[in-house]
């Protein structure tokens, strides 16, 4: 990797250090929220097209530009640049509310940021009312077999895909099209539906998430004309932007435009190789993303993946071997009844250094301010997991970003969880027998077995000391050097750029 001068401006860094690549990718080698959104745009400072491919608006994009914070869900972080030419593209693999898309192009225009080079693909993939509904009934119903998900139809509209009873954004074209498709899908879930509760039914069609129960009907469920009429006006409304997004992004990589890769979520979600069943239901890999923005995996040229510095976070069910508090913990943040405000209320930020672990993951949360962008949900805290890296980076961005460092500035002592010991009862992987009592370096991502992997821990010095300021990696207290060197020496990844603070500037190029 080429190295730059700590004197050139931010622009020139970026530049000069992605010199000589045309397509580059942004995944999170976590459970996502490890702070994507600034690397993409600050990556899309070099990019020509800013391309999504994965999830849909169960992730939240968090960005701070110009003094403002802005939050996107579905749009591309890269959208802030859309004045100055960049297109920003939501790619065949996602996805889409058509309302969400709708309620974020509103408030671009409310800040006075401009859309006019977003593409929205033709084949993403259509979220409907059904599939909303779909996704909160069946998590009210699943008692200790919930996932906690984001409740926005993105397992069922992926679902629908895979079972070919779903619709793409191009049906919203299309009306007669839409309509013969809308009601062979409505029929079929309807039969489903009907064995539910029908109270809490509608209960759920009266959210405003669904349009506060524009869309229910008291015999039906449904009521199918309001979906079609509302949809199809959807439909007018972002018919500018509908395009074949898959020949355009690869004509573009045969003209040479530079293209970044936006991820959503984190690979330790991946329908395929995340800690299923806790996972999400798109494949957040690089090879996913690659794929769901038009493209192959092997036209990505860099991938960085993303690693919350020292510290991880989950959002939702399954298991965490390194959590602050365990199963308290666990149950505390997915209760619903806790949030930033009264965290703040009742807990203090000082007890980040507290033996009781518990009130430590409610301080470091406060700390980092880990409180979920779409949900408003606490986010579960604990120390890096090196096992779950290692298994992370076979499928994620083997070019390291570590953001949040900041956060740990007060601890006096940090731990790395280096490996497991297994505590459950026999279990096959393969043709390999693990025992109580075994040790493992790299996790298995089967939550089966990971809810019995205690972590066995290494701990350092904190370094005690407000690392904002500082723009150089050699400036960087010792004991933090210390720890980062520890870490890369012991995971097949390269550590590129640290994050200390949330703005553009705090950021150290390697
Ligand atoms: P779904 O994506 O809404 O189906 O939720 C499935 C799981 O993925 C749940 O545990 C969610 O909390 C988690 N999840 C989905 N999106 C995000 C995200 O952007 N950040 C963190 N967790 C997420």
């Amino acid at each position: 990797m080429k190295k730059s001068s700590s004197q050139n401006p931010l622009k020139n860094k970026i530049v000069d250090f992605l010199q000589g690549f045309s397509t580059i990718s942004v995944t999170c080698n976590q459970w996502g929220d490890t702070g994507k959104g600034k690397f993409v745009d600050l990556f899309a400072e070099w990019a020509d097209i800013i391309a999504r491919g994965t999830g849909g608006d169960n992730c939240g994009h968090s960005i701070e530009a110009d003094g403002k914070k802005f939050v996107f869900h579905i749009i591309p972080s890269g959208i802030l640049r859309d004045g100055q030419g960049k297109i920003n593209i939501i790619g065949n693999g996602t996805v889409v509310n058509p309302r969400t898309v709708i309620n974020e192009l509103a408030l671009l225009a409310e800040q006075g940021c401009t859309y006019s080079n977003l593409m929205l693909a033709y084949n993403a993939k259509l979220i409907l009312p059904t599939q909303i509904v779909m996704d909160r009934i069946k998590e009210r119903s699943a008692g200790v077999g919930k996932i906690g998900t984001t409740g926005r139809g993105i397992g069922p509209t992926y679902t629908d895909h895979y079972s070919r009873k779903g619709l793409v954004i191009n049906d919203l074209l299309n009306p007669e099209i839409f309509r013969q498709k809308f009601k062979a899908h409505l029929d079929e879930k309807k039969m489903i539906l009907k064995n539910y509760d029908y109270k809490a039914l509608k209960t759920i069609m009266h959210h405003k998430d669904l349009e506060s129960g524009f869309y229910w009907d008291d015999e039906e469920i449904f009521a199918e004309e309001n979906v079609v009429e509302r949809y199809l006006q959807y439909g007018e409304i972002l018919r500018p932007l509908i395009k074949d997004t898959d020949a355009f992004i690869r004509n573009a990589k045969e003209r040479g435009l530079k293209i970044l890769l936006e991820g959503a979520q984190g690979t330790l979600l991946s329908i395929d190789h995340g800690t299923t069943p806790f996972v999400t239901s798109s494949d957040c890999s690089v090879g996913g993303l690659a794929r769901g923005a038009g493209l192959k995996e092997s036209d990505v040229g860099l991938s960085f993946g993303i690693v919350k510095g020292l510290y991880m976070t989950r959002v939702g069910e399954g298991p965490f071997p390194t959590e602050f508090g365990g199963d308290l913990s666990a149950e505390w943040c997915g209760n619903g009844l806790n949030n930033e405000e009264t965290e703040r209320e009742n807990h203090s930020a000082s007890d980040i250094n507290r033996s009781e672990p518990f009130s430590r993951g409610i301080a470091l949360r406060i700390l980092g301010k880990e409180y979920g962008a779409t949900t408003g949900r606490p986010r579960r805290t604990g120390w890096l997991d090196l096992p779950l890296l290692r298994h992370a980076l076979q499928f994620g961005g083997e070019e390291m970003i570590f953001t949040k460092l900041d956060v740990l500035d007060t601890c006096e002592t940090i731990q790395v969880c280096t490996e497991y010991e297994y505590q459950g009862p026999d279990y096959y992987f393969g043709d390999h027998l693990y025992q109580a009592g075994d040790h493992l370096g790299i996790a298995i991502p089967d939550s089966n077995f990971l809810k019995y992997c205690a972590p066995i821990y290494q701990e350092f010095k904190g370094w005690k000391t407000s690392i904002r300021g500082i723009r150089s990696y050699q400036s960087l207290p010792d004991e933090l050097l210390e720890i980062l060197d520890f870490v890369i020496s012991q995971v097949p990844g390269n550590l590129n750029i640290i994050s200390v603070g949330p703005g553009r500037e705090e950021t150290i190029f390697l």
